[in-house]
């Protein structure tokens, strides 16, 4: 296994002064399923966005599938993140306005992926969506929405997928049936995750946890003996 994404001495200060990330460094390997865990605040999403290249750091060295983002430019990010990279956020930023067949399409003619409509069809039968396919968001529960945002994803055929609170929203058992999902992804087509959360039930999932504290690296006490 090789290093995908590599940071050293990362550091965010925000505009008003908020340090948010104070010198961290990690890495993660190819097939990994990471957990970034921490309290509210503790620089979660920023360490997201920036080894997704939504954000630049303030100081410190990223680099992703071998390739230094700092020395990127705007353009070369946005097609960067493009072909390789996938997030899914807490709030699913669904197209309210198309269904959900629809919702992976558009997607899908945007990047230019060939032979679209099967593989949608075909993501949509593995997230259980088959029977909701003209469905519209609004019509959809919490966990069916956050399962169109994981197929939105899947549809970009990402190496590696970043996702910020993916079950913030939706009830423990539903959330716990999309863990289950990652982990099938992670080890059957052997996508990369690097998962934050701040729910300390879903831990047993991850094969290794980053546990932040007020923008640094801390230990994490592994209080949950299910680990599998
Ligand atoms: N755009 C911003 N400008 C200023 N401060 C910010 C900005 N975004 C985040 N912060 C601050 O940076 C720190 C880290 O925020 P971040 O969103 O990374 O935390 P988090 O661990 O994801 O928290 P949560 O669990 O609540 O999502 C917090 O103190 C937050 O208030
Ligand atoms: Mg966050």
């Amino acid at each position: 296994m090789w290093e995908i994404i590599e940071t050293e001495n990362l550091w965010k200060i925000y505009p008003d002064g908020t340090k948010a990330l104070k010198g961290i460094s990690v890495n993660v390997k190819r097939g990994e399923f990471v957990g970034i865990m921490g309290p509210s605040g503790s620089g979660k999403s920023t360490f997201l966005h920036i080894i997704g290249g939504l954000d630049r750091p303030t100081e410190g060295k990223v680099v992703v599938f071998g390739r230094d983002l700092s020395s990127m430019s705007e353009d070369e990010l946005t097609q960067f993140r493009g072909g390789r990279i996938a997030y899914i956020f807490q709030f699913y930023y669904l197209l309210e306005d198309f269904n959900v067949l629809e919702n992976l399409m558009i997607i899908a003619e945007m990047l230019g992926i060939e032979d679209a409509e099967r593989k949608a069809l075909e993501i949509l039968d593995f997230l259980r969506l088959s029977h909701r396919l003209r469905h519209k968001p609004h019509q959809l529960s919490g966990g069916e929405q956050q399962r169109v945002a994981i197929g939105r994803a899947l549809i970009t055929e990402p190496d590696l997928i970043l996702a910020d609170e993916p079950t913030g929203n939706i009830d423990w058992e539903e959330g716990r049936k999309i863990f289950q999902l990652f982990r099938k992804l992670n080890e059957g087509k052997g996508i990369t995750f690097v998962v934050a959360t701040h729910n300390p039930d879903l831990a047993e999932f991850f094969h290794r946890i980053v546990h932040l504290k007020d923008g640094q690296l801390v230990p994490y006490n592994w209080d949950n003996p299910k680990r599998r």
